[in-house]
């Protein structure tokens, strides 16, 4: 085993999950057999539009979704147990302790009628049991330094609203990680921070991945982030996988039309490649009347007849990388059923 096998060891594996919904107008799949690992210590990002499923994905997996909300296929396996069907006393453990969230605002995860010390104090006594009451108060004022809140002390007694947007943030990173999660979820954690702020708590987390032992989804529809932060990239469209590889690789080298659309209407992206600023034209589906083929088909310029009425496999394309696109199976008819004309199924 070298340093690399250690580093691909997966610590979740999502398995074609699906996530609906009960509307008024029926049911809404938001997310349509969605596979992938997350691997120790890795920073794996899952970006796509306004829709796409991720944060349904993300709440799916701590089973956080709204009344309305169910998982009606698949498997999430963690540390050998299937989240799917894990009992809420146990769910309840592994929420905190073995799997964190950090959300867009953070006070969904803020108390607002608690000073942030005792927020976090209260976290760590119900996760870490045992600990003395001044143990416990060194272990916050570590936490809040490790999540560069100037004067901890001072701070120590501050309410969240006294507290700026970038420090709020702080703080909820400081309660997300009190309990040394396996895991750390990031749902567009720096959406609604100006820029600057954006880029220290960047680098916070940065920081914060390189010095404890954490694997970190980041879920973001930024794609300059994702360059800076990620190790891997899953990109999510039409509540499925389009595209998976290292940053590198879809940076690089997108195979699949979304990517490529996604990152050509990224600024800074498009003119580093001398290529013309551009948007994706059209916009995503209404998930409760999706394409019957690849959700993108109504919107890609390579789209063929085949795409709009058969879902592409997620082909398997080299390496660590994976898409769903019939470009990959050139040799499958335009037309016809590409599955029972013996197209490539990955
Ligand atoms: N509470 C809900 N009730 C009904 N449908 C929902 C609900 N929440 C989400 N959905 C459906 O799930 C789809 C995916 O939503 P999700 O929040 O995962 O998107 P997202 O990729 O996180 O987008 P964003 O970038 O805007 O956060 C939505 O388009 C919507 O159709
Ligand atoms: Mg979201």
């Amino acid at each position: 085993m070298n340093a690399q096998s250690e580093i691909s060891h997966p610590i979740l594996s999502v398995r074609n999950l699906r996530t609906a919904f009960e509307t008024n107008d029926g049911s809404v799949e938001a997310v349509r057999g969605v596979s992938f690992d997350l691997r120790h210590k890795e920073v794996l990002g899952i970006v796509g539009e306004s829709g796409s499923g991720k944060t349904v994905t993300a709440m799916s997996i701590l089973r956080l979704l709204p009344p309305n909300g169910f998982i009606t296929g698949g498997e999430i396996l963690f540390d050998g147990s299937d989240l799917t069907k894990m009992k809420t006393g146990s769910l309840r453990r592994v929420r905190g302790d073995r799997i964190a969230m950090v959300f867009q605002d953070p006070m969904t995860s803020l108390n607002p009628l608690m000073p942030i010390g005792g927020q976090i104090e209260e976290m760590i006594r119900e996760h870490r049991r045992g600990m003395s009451a001044s143990d416990v108060k060194a272990e916050v004022l570590r936490l809040l330094k490790l999540v560069s809140i100037p004067e901890p002390e001072a701070r120590y007694n501050t309410y969240p609203h006294e507290f700026s947007g970038g420090m709020r943030q702080r703080a909820t990173i400081a309660m997300a990680i009190a309990c040394e999660p396996d895991i750390l979820i990031a749902d567009e954690p720096t959406t609604a921070l100006d820029v600057t702020i954006q880029e220290q708590i960047l680098i916070l987390l940065e920081n914060l991945r390189d010095r404890l032992a954490m694997s970190v989804m980041f879920i973001t529809h930024d794609l300059g982030v994702v360059a800076e932060l990620c190790t891997r990239v899953i990109v999510m469209y039409g509540g499925m996988i389009m595209e998976e590889g290292s940053t590198a690789d879809i940076f690089e080298r997108p195979m699949h039309p979304y990517t490529a659309g996604l990152l050509a209407s990224v600024p800074n992206l498009a003119s580093d490649k001398g290529q013309k600023l551009s948007s994706i034209s059209g916009s995503p589906p209404d998930m409760t009347h999706p394409p019957a083929g690849c959700p993108y088909s109504p919107r890609c310029e390579n789209a063929r007849n085949l795409c709009g009425a058969y879902v592409p496999p997620l082909f398997e394309a080299g390496g660590e990388r994976r898409s769903s696109c019939w470009l990959l199976a050139p040799e499958a008819p335009s037309g016809g059923n590409p599955f029972k004309a013996g197209g490539r199924n990955g």
